[in-house]
């Protein structure tokens, strides 16, 4: 009962790999965090630390090795998790108009037309994307891509938002507006929304938590907490003292697992790992 008011718990999880080889390498060890209902969390950590296995683990495509996963109070390996994802390379379905890709994940749940139609409009106008129904995606910029695969994501109400580098691949100012608009989203829709981003800047200023992995095997060094209540603008973050010292912060405890890194004071503020 102790755990309903958390929207997701991780106790003890561990995600081996078999590759094959005499061992199991394994990624992830013994990872525990508590995940507040609503709450917006940013994953960090180096390439190869487990950021996506855990994502996979938290949607239910994959298990634990050991431990356990309680979505709502369920474990993922007994009930199947309604969450949305949104990955960097825009997955959305080439041959299907912008409309269609939105409400692609309704008809697999045979969503009647005129309310597949509603949610799909819905969802559009929250990404100001309602001009481009009828689009196909190779018809769109890179920004507009994401925003349709965002509106995707929402569209089937999940209980939760998985976020892998979604904006990783698009030009800064383009990332400024959908940093914006997820703020937004975030704030207006109450999703709990768990955000994978190489950029310490984005980290801090988007979510209330920042989880800061190591490498080998993948552990939490430590969650941060970002002290700025929302709501948040994205621009005024820039210099907000709070954010420039989170940000300091958390690149430290990355650059402390690289050997050559060079002292705490000389990370930029925009550190990306
Ligand atoms: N299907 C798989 N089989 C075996 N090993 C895997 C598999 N998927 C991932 N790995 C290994 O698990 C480790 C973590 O991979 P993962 O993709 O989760 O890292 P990541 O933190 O998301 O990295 P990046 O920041 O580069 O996206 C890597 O060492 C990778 O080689
Ligand atoms: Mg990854």
């Amino acid at each position: 009962m102790e755990e309903k008011k958390w929207k997701i718990v991780l106790s003890n999880v561990c995600r081996d790999y078999d590759d094959g080889g005499e061992e199991a390498v394994n990624v992830l060890n013994r990872l525990n965090l508590h995940i507040r209902e609503g709450e917006f969390l940013a994953i960090v950590g180096p390439s190869g630390c487990g950021k996506s296995t855990l994502l996979d683990l938290l949607a239910g495509l994959s298990v634990p090795t050991s431990g356990e996963i309680l979505v709502d109070g369920q474990s993922t390996r007994e009930t199947s998790v309604r969450c949305g994802m949104v990955q960097q390379g825009y997955a959305l379905f080439p041959w299907l108009t912008v409309r269609e890709n939105v409400e692609f994940p309704l008809s697999l749940r045979d969503v009647p037309v005129e309310e597949r139609r509603r949610v799909s409009d819905r969802e559009l106008r929250k990404v100001f994307m309602e001009g481009y129904a009828d689009h196909y995606p190779s018809e769109l910029s890179g920004g507009m891509r994401q925003r349709v695969a965002i509106a995707r994501a929402l569209a089937s109400d999940p209980s939760f938002l998985l976020m892998d580098e979604p904006f990783a691949a698009l030009d800064p100012e383009t990332r400024e507006t959908l940093q914006d608009e997820l703020l937004h989203i975030a704030n207006t829709a109450d999703k709990t929304i768990v955000f994978v981003t190489h950029d310490v800047f984005e980290a801090a200023a988007l979510a209330d938590r920042v989880a800061v992995m190591t490498a080998n095997p993948g552990t939490f060094r430590e969650i941060v907490d970002v002290p700025v209540p929302r709501p948040r603008k994205i621009a005024t973050l820039r210099t907000l003292p709070e954010i420039r010292e989170t940000t300091r912060y958390i690149a430290r405890l990355i650059h402390r697992d690289q050997p050559d890194a060079t002292p705490g004071e000389n990370i930029s503020d925009a550190a990306v790992i």
